[in-house]
């Protein structure tokens, strides 16, 4: 059985607890982050861990432990369940503490991580390449922190799947925003790699920015900027990524095949470079 560790210790998953009145579970009132792991190695971490701070500090919500202690717990929960290939989640509540609108003043923050074993390099959809149907962005307007209020995303997979595809496109004002839970590309036929500018529209990608930096190593033309499904349709490849897929090709949205509807040479160079730097543990600072 997993072992998961809870506000101070390590327990099997069945025996691990959190209060009915966490503000994680009733307000929503909470961040995560989600590192992978490859061979038994943690990926671009530290990253994420800046990130973490930045979406705790956004909320005010107090930092049970410190980035030292929080990795630490990383490698304790990879070692004692095994973990090979997969990702550690980490979410940070503002704490148990009477129902109330109000932030409460004496809360303790909550800190609960687990891993999930996956095989990310020997990913199906990331050799068949995904299908993706746009939905409508539902979300609200801080997407730049990253905390757990994920139902419009979670039911964004739920519709894209009702229509037939593996995942879901968000749309907001005709552009594309970002995917259900990743960042969104394309190349245009003239071979330019786009994807959107940040805001607070998106969150910032840990594995956008590295893509981006391989990309600009591979002397590829960026384009960080909106686009349309329609510029969707009409380009030569597309694709996502995330910390749980890295570069995964996208081979046909809403029904219009992209390219041959093969996962195109950029996205699985990409994908490759990625893998490589990171299994070597050089992925771009
Ligand atoms: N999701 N955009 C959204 C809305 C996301 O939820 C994620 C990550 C990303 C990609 O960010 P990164 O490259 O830092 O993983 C973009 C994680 C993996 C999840 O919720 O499981």
């Amino acid at each position: 059985m997993r072992i998961v560790y809870v506000n101070g210790e390590y327990l099997p998953e069945d025996q691990a607890k959190i209060s009915v009145f966490d503000r994680g579970f009733l307000f929503g009132d909470g961040v995560y982050e989600v590192s992978s792991v490859l061979d038994g190695a943690l990926i671009d971490n530290q990253a994420h861990l800046v990130r973490l701070q930045r979406s705790l500090d956004e909320l005010s919500i107090a930092r049970p432990a410190s980035d030292a202690e929080i990795e630490e717990i990383q490698q304790e929960l990879i070692k004692r369940n095994d973990l090979t290939e997969g990702m550690v989640y980490l979410q940070i509540t503002r704490g148990a503490a009477e129902r109330s609108f109000d932030w409460p003043t004496d809360a303790e923050p909550s800190l609960v991580m687990f891993t999930q074993a996956k095989s990310i390099t020997g990913s199906a959809s990331a050799q068949k390449g995904l299908r993706v149907a746009t939905v409508p962005d539902l979300r609200w307007k801080r997407r730049d922190i990253k905390t757990v209020n994920l139902l419009p995303a979670s039911w964004a997979k739920a519709q894209a799947a009702e229509k037939g595809a593996d995942d879901a496109w968000m749309v907001e004002d005709g552009h594309v925003t970002e995917g259900s839970s990743n960042n969104t590309f394309i190349v245009t036929k003239d071979g330019v790699l786009v994807t959107r500018q940040l805001s607070n529209d998106i969150l910032h990608g840990i594995t956008r920015k590295a893509t981006l930096q391989l990309a600009a190593e591979c002397q590829l033309k960026i384009e960080e900027r909106s686009f349309t499904p329609e510029e969707a349709y009409d380009a030569q490849e597309a694709f996502m990524t995330s910390a749980s897929s890295f570069v995964t090709p996208v081979i046909e949205i809403d029904g219009h095949e992209i390219g041959d509807a093969t996962p195109g040479p950029i996205a699985k160079r990409l994908r490759e470079l990625y893998i490589d730097a990171a299994q070597q543990g050089s992925l771009p600072a």
